[in-house]
C-alpha cells in the first residue's frame, strides 16, 4: 500500500508547556504537536512569544520571511516578526509570535487589548502561511482566542488562492471562556464590514462573541471528551452556546485527552524524590511521607493524603470542598495538601483551613510544576470534585501514579475513572454524581473506608496503573479526522 501523503497543519494557540501554562491546553497542544510532527505531518505551531518565555533555553532561528511584518489593528499599524524555535534538537520546531508592544505585560490573559492580542495571534497564523507559501491542509484553532480564524479566511483573506482547499478545526477546551466583547471592537479588528459572519443577536445586544463565531464557521469541532461534547449539547453545560452548537451537531466529536508519559510516569519522574511502579509501591509510601515534610504536615502511618492541585476556580467544584471538607476532618482521620491559585475566596478557605487543621492540611498558592509532580506521587487519593471539567488531566495523571482518582462524574472525568466496586475488583476511583456536599462527603467517606480496606485498595491502585491514556491512541482519532475533513 502506498504511504499516505503527510498532511500540512497550521497550529495556533495561545499556550503550550513548557513555555507558558496555565492550564491543560498547554499540555495538550504540546502533545498534539509533538505527536503529529512524530507521524511525519508537516506542522507549523503558532503562539505569541511571551515576555515571560526564558529565551535562554530555546535554539532560535531567524526566518528571513517572517521578518518585518505589519497589520493594521486597533487603528494602527502594529509591527511584528515571527522566529523558528526548538527546546532540543529532536523535538519539533514551533513558531513564536513577536511584539513586545503586546506580548510584554506579565500576564497571559486580561487586560485591555486582550481581543487585540489574540487576533494578531490568529491572524498572524494566517499571514505565516502566506509569507511562507505554506498551503495548509488544515488549521487547527483552539479556545476563543484563535476562533475567528475561519471568519478571517472566509473574508480578509478570501481573495488568496493558497488557502482555497483549506480546512478549520477547532477544538473547544473550555467552553466557560468564550471571548465575549463589546461590537465596537470590530472596527479595531478590521471585521466592521463583515457583520454577516457574526451572530444577529448578540450584535443587536452589542457584543461579539468569538468561540460562538468559530462554533458557527469552522469545518470540524472538536471538543476534549466525548461525555463533554453530549453535555454541551445541553443548557446546564453549554453556557449559552447550546443552541450554536445543536445546529452543528454532526460537526462536533468528543475525542479524550492523552497524557503524555514521559513527563508524567512515577518509573522514571526525576521531579519526584522516589520512583516506583505498579509492582513495587514502596517509593510512593517515601513520596508520601516526604511530601508532607516538605509541606510541613505531619506524617502518620496509614492516615490518608488527599491532594489537589487546580485553578482554583468556579468551574472545579471548590464550594463543595469548602461546604464539606471541616465537618469531615474533624470526624476522620485524614491530610489535605492543595497546590493553586485563584479566586480570592478559595485562597482565603485554604488558608483558613491549614490554621483551623495544623499538621493536616496544606496549601501551597502559585503554580509549581515540581510540587505537582511530588503531590501526585506523594498523596493516596486525588480530588476533582469539579462543576464541569471538558477532559481533565490530573486524574489521569494519578491513575499512573496509584494516586486513586476521587471525581464527580462530568465530562472528561465520568470518560476516564470507572467507580470501583469491591464486589467485583472493577473500576478505577471513586465517582459520585451529584454536584453538592452531599455528593463530595459521600465521595470522601467511600474513599476513606476503602483506603481503611488493604485488599481492595491495593486492587484500585493496581487498575489505575494499568490504565494507558497515551497519546499513542488519542492523536491517532485526531488524525483519522483530519484525514477525513481534508478528503471530504
Ligand atoms: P484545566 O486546564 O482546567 O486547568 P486540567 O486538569 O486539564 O485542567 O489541566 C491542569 C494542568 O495544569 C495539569 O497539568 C496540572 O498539573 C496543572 N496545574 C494546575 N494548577 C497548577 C499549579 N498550581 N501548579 C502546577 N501545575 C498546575
Ligand atoms: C481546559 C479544561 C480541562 C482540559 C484542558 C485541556 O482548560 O478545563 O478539562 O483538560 O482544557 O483540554
Amino acid at each position: 500500500m502506498p504511504a499516505r501523503k503527510p498532511l500540512r497543519i497550521c497550529l495556533a494557540a495561545s499556550e503550550m508547556t513548557p513555555l507558558a501554562k496555565t492550564g491543560g491546553l498547554a499540555d495538550v497542544t504540546a502533545a498534539l504537536t509533538a505527536y503529529l510532527d512524530a507521524r511525519g505531518h508537516d506542522v507549523r505551531m503558532l503562539m505569541p512569544f511571551y515576555s515571560s518565555i526564558e529565551e535562554g533555553a530555546l535554539e532560535i532561528e531567524v526566518v528571513p520571511e517572517l521578518q518585518d511584518m505589519a497589520m493594521e489593528l486597533d487603528g494602527r499599524t502594529v509591527h511584528y516578526w515571527i522566529v523558528r524555535a526548538r527546546l532540543d534538537t529532536d523535538g519539533p520546531s514551533f513558531y513564536l509570535l513577536q511584539c513586545p508592544e503586546l506580548y510584554s505585560g506579565p500576564d497571559l490573559y486580561g487586560g485591555e487589548d486582550e481581543h487585540i492580542r489574540f487576533v494578531l495571534l490568529t491572524r498572524a497564523a494566517i499571514e505565516m502561511c502566506q509569507r511562507l507559501q505554506f498551503r495548509p491542509d488544515l488549521f487547527h484553532i483552539h479556545d476563543w482566542h484563535t476562533a475567528l480564524l475561519p471568519v478571517y479566511l472566509k473574508t480578509t483573506y478570501a481573495w488568496d488562492e493558497l488557502f482555497r482547499k483549506t480546512r478549520t478545526v477547532l477544538t473547544i477546551h473550555n467552553i466557560g471562556y468564550q471571548g465575549v466583547f463589546g461590537n465596537d471592537v470590530l472596527g479595531p479588528i478590521g471585521l466592521e464590514y463583515s457583520t454577516d459572519f457574526l451572530d444577529q443577536e448578540d450584535l443587536y445586544h452589542d457584543r461579539v462573541n468569538f468561540l460562538k463565531t468559530g462554533v458557527t464557521h469552522a469545518d470540524l469541532l472538536t471538543t476534549v471528551s466525548p461525555t463533554y461534547a453530549r453535555e454541551i449539547l445541553g443548557p446546564e453545560y453549554g453556557m449559552g452556546l447550546e443552541q450554536a452548537l445543536r445546529a452543528r451537531h454532526g460537526r462536533l466529536v468528543g475525542i479524550l485527552n492523552g497524557v503524555d508519559y514521559d513527563e508524567w510516569n512515577p518509573e522514571n519522574d526525576p521531579l519526584i524524590p522516589f520512583t516506583y511502579s505498579a509492582t513495587d509501591l514502596a517509593g510512593k509510601e517515601k513520596n508520601k511521607r516526604a511530601v508532607l515534610e516538605e509541606m510541613g504536615l505531619e506524617y502518620v502511618f496509614d492516615r490518608p493524603l488527599f491532594g489537589m492541585v487546580s485553578r482554583l476556580t468556579y468551574q472545579k467544584g471548590i464550594e463543595l470542598v469548602e461546604q464539606a471538607l471541616p465537618d469531615l476532618m474533624r470526624n476522620h482521620d485524614f491530610s489535605l495538601l492543595v497546590l493553586g491559585s485563584g479566586e480570592p475566596g478559595c485562597e482565603q478557605f485554604f488558608n483558613w483551613l491549614q490554621k483551623e487543621f495544623p499538621g493536616r492540611v496544606g496549601f501551597y498558592r502559585g503554580f509549581n510544576n515540581p510540587l505537582a509532580h511530588r503531590i501526585e506521587a506523594g498523596s493516596d487519593v486525588f480530588m476533582m470534585p469539579s462543576r464541569y471539567e471538558p477532559c481533565g488531566l490530573n486524574q489521569m495523571y494519578s491513575l499512573k501514579y496509584g494516586t486513586v482518582p476521587l471525581v464527580r462524574a462530568t465530562g472528561g472525568l465520568a470518560d476516564s475513572v470507572q467507580h470501583f466496586d469491591p464486589k467485583t475488583g472493577y473500576g478505577t476511583g471513586v465517582v459520585f454524581h451529584d454536584f453538592d456536599a452531599n455528593g463530595l462527603t459521600w465521595g470522601i467517606t467511600t474513599a476513606l473506608k476503602l483506603y481503611a480496606n488493604k485488599h481492595a485498595w491495593k486492587q484500585v491502585v493496581y487498575n489505575g496503573m494499568q490504565k494507558d491514556y497515551s497519546w499513542a491512541e488519542q492523536g491517532r482519532l485526531y488524525e483519522e479526522r483530519f484525514r477525513k475533513l481534508v478528503r471530504d
